[in-house]
């Protein structure tokens, strides 16, 4: 679907983005709060220094001080996730209060000119979900269809936008194959079957979303848009010469960036990896993405290894040993969230990015500024050529807990004083604040007084 340069000019979209167990805090019955406390099969941390989520940014009880960053910044939208074992901290027993804290939430970002892009689940769940057997058992996932029925009907109103499920390969990958996220499981085959499960999850709650909007009248039905956030690394052969880093490169961009999005518009799953085959086929996941949401960080490189003592290959993925990375290690390009896009413009769907940031604790925070920047020329480029690209959302509005790096990863446009909580704009945040600025001027319908103006002048900004 292709739209003209005009009409984008009036649609893009800026916003920030965060996750309800990275911010709030207090949350104590999510999966997440258990396995801080846990310790990994050899006796190390879960999460690096030992650290805990905690207060974490005191978000539940601080929305006054986000909204005003927020409206500081000037963004279109605001991308957060309610927490179901928030809502839901005991199966069936419903926090009504913590239910109308949300929605008050989303009245007031609209309140405020800030569209609420709502996830439904970001990487944290209730820990009585998870014993219950979570997404490995399909017969447990009906508790979630609850839960989403019930956040559709109290939000829906006020909220148009929704991610179903945030980056549901990384959610599988972290935790039931890699073993480093809750629950901790290295298993292959209940990896590829909870995928397959997480996906019909989403597509149960893509339909009941888009129920509950068209029985509220054909506007709400028309403006209600339900996607995934999918994680999408740029991968590049390690040795960009040696035919088996190319294949290897070529397979690892098939199953971890192409699988699920490939499922969700054709039925059939399919993950073919070293030691993986899983196959399965679902028409109910057919046509149940209304955007393709893109998270985009960094570029991996590739390779084709024989391990000491093994006599089957190994596909190892990692960071170059030069080039700029994020404090993280990961190698980052400014030009790869382009590529990204590119690369899943073959699904024919608008892109919203739905993430895309830099890890930098640096004073100034060069990287960040300079990779937002950057990337948003590049994306500006593309809607240019005529792809259908209508938001950069940032991740993220402030420092937060960044899973198993606990506190040590700084990806916030705002500082937080860890002891105070006070957030505090970085350098990027005040770029990125007047790229939006220089935005919403050549946006303003043609004839506007201040329109006529900037253009009179010559000035404004030449972008999208
Ligand atoms: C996740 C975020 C996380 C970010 C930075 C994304 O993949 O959705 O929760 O904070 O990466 O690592």
């Amino acid at each position: 679907m292709r739209q003209t340069y005009a009409r984008d000019a009036g649609t893009f979209r800026f916003g920030v983005g965060t996750s309800a167990y990275q911010t709030e805090g207090g949350l104590t019955a999510a999966t997440w709060a258990a396995w801080e406390r846990a310790r990994r099969p050899k006796g190390q941390d879960t999460i690096r220094h030992g650290d805990r989520s905690g207060i974490a940014n005191d978000a539940w009880n601080r929305f006054d001080e986000d909204l005003a960053a927020l409206v500081w910044l000037g963004v279109d939208v605001y991308r957060f996730s309610v927490e179901w074992s928030r809502v839901e901290p005991l199966p069936g027993f419903i926090d009504d209060d913590a239910v109308q804290r949300y929605r008050d939430w989303c009245v007031r970002l609209r309140s405020a000119g800030i569209s609420p892009m709502v996830t439904l689940h970001h990487f944290s769940e209730p820990a009585w979900f998870a014993h219950a057997g979570g997404f490995t058992d399909a017969t447990a996932a009906r508790a979630w269809v609850r839960f989403v029925e019930l956040i559709a009907t109290r939000l829906g109103d006020v909220v148009d936008e929704w991610i179903t499920v945030n980056e549901p390969v990384g959610y599988v990958v972290q935790g039931w194959l890699r073993g480093i996220w809750p629950p901790g499981r290295t298993d292959a085959k209940l990896a590829t079957q909870v995928l397959e499960h997480v996906l019909l999850a989403h597509a149960d709650a893509y339909r009941t979303i888009h129920r509950l909007a068209e029985a509220r009248g054909p506007d709400a039905g028309r403006a209600c848009r339900v996607g995934v956030a999918h994680h999408i690394a740029t991968f590049r052969p390690r040795r960009p010469h040696n035919p088996l880093d190319v294949w290897a490169t070529r397979v690892v961009d098939r199953n971890f960036n192409h699988a699920v999005p490939a499922a969700l518009r054709t039925g059939e799953l399919r993950i073919r990896l070293p030691g993986i085959r899983h196959r399965s086929s679902h028409r109910a996941l057919v046509a149940t993405q209304d955007f393709f949401g893109l998270n985009h960080y960094h570029v991996l490189r590739a390779s084709l290894q024989r391990p000491s003592g093994s006599h089957l290959p190994v596909i190892e993925v990692g960071a170059s040993p030069t080039g700029e990375k994020g404090d993280l290690g990961v190698d980052i390009d400014v030009d790869s969230l382009a590529g990204a896009v590119r690369a899943v413009a073959v699904y024919g769907l608008p892109v919203e990015i739905t993430e895309h940031g830099t890890c930098d604790g640096d004073d100034p925070d060069e990287r960040r500024a300079r990779h937002l920047l950057g990337a948003v020329r590049g994306v500006e480029r593309l809607v240019r050529e005529g792809l259908d690209v209508r938001s950069y959302v940032h991740w993220t509005l402030a420092d937060s807990f960044e899973w198993a790096y606990g506190w040590d990863a700084r990806f916030g446009l705002f500082s937080v004083d860890r002891e105070t909580l006070e957030r505090c704009p970085r350098p990027s945040a005040f770029r990125y604040r007047e790229l939006i600025r220089q935005h919403r001027e050549v946006r303003r319908p043609v004839g506007s007084h201040d329109a006529d103006l900037a253009q009179a002048e010559g000035g404004g900004h030449d972008g999208f």
